[in-house]
């Protein structure tokens, strides 16, 4: 359930840019100290670039070393095109500041999506058990309502692995997406929401009638949900 209780309202793009990377942070502490390694999956769209820059100029005391990258999604398309995620977060240099071992990259090159996806599915497995628990998977949300690669009405929503190939309504239209079953086993689900074409969808989220929005449906069932909204972004009755 989303309500006001898990939204943080902020300034502007820079100051949400600046808190999701304390809470990103705080979370990498967090994990390394229980369990050695943080696990983090990284999202698409361009929301989360000021981000992952901010993170990249970290010091050591992040703790990059026993950091581990995953995607939330990825285009199926080579790593060097422009709406590669994996672009993305490396044009960032935030990859750079990870070992190399630990970056686990969905191929969107990849010439039969649906074995990537199985593929990525043993990958989580065999490096974080099952089911596979993410710390923290970092997301957007579309203005229809989509985050990862899961889009409204379509059968992603449903599937039952923990990876799966989604369709978007603009290209590149096939794409590789984690699930909503994978997205509830993390401890946390935090989802980055900045510019005024995202109050309305925003605010249909935030008032927790029942739908079937994807982003919607994203409920860790034994973890945290947390919104980080820039002031554009947010319902105008919502408090900072
Ligand atoms: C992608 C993302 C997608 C994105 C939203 C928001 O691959 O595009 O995973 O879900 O997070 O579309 O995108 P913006 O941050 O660009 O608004």
């Amino acid at each position: 359930m989303t309500s006001g209780a898990n939204l943080r309202v902020l300034a502007d793009p820079a100051e949400l840019a600046h808190t999701a990377t304390l809470v990103v942070l705080a979370h990498a502490r967090a994990a390394i100290a229980a369990r050695g390694s943080f696990h983090l999956a990284l999202a698409g769209g361009s929301t989360p670039r000021a981000t992952y820059a901010e993170l990249a100029r970290r010091g050591a005391a992040a703790g990059f070393a026993h950091w581990h990258a995953w995607f939330g999604d990825e285009r199926c398309v080579p790593p060097e095109d422009a709406p590669s995620n994996y672009r993305l977060a490396r044009d960032s240099r935030l990859l750079a500041r990870l070992p190399a071992r630990q970056i686990h990259r969905l191929r969107g090159e990849a010439p039969e999506p649906e074995h990537e996806a199985w593929r990525y599915a043993r990958e989580l497995v065999a490096t974080l058990g099952s089911p596979p628990r993410l710390d923290l998977v970092l997301l957007g949300l579309g203005p229809d309502g989509h985050t990862a690669s899961l889009f409204p009405g379509t059968p992603a929503l449903e599937a039952r692995g923990w990876v799966t190939v989604g369709r978007a309504p603009t290209p590149p239209v096939e794409r590789l997406t984690l699930t909503l079953r994978t997205l509830a086993e993390a401890r946390c689900a935090l989802f980055l929401v900045s510019g005024l074409d995202k109050a309305p969808m925003l605010a249909q989220i935030l008032a927790a009638l029942p739908g079937d929005l994807p982003a919607s449906l994203v409920h860790p069932r034994a973890g945290t949900l947390l919104w980080l909204a820039d002031r554009s972004a947010a319902p105008a009755d919502t408090e900072r």
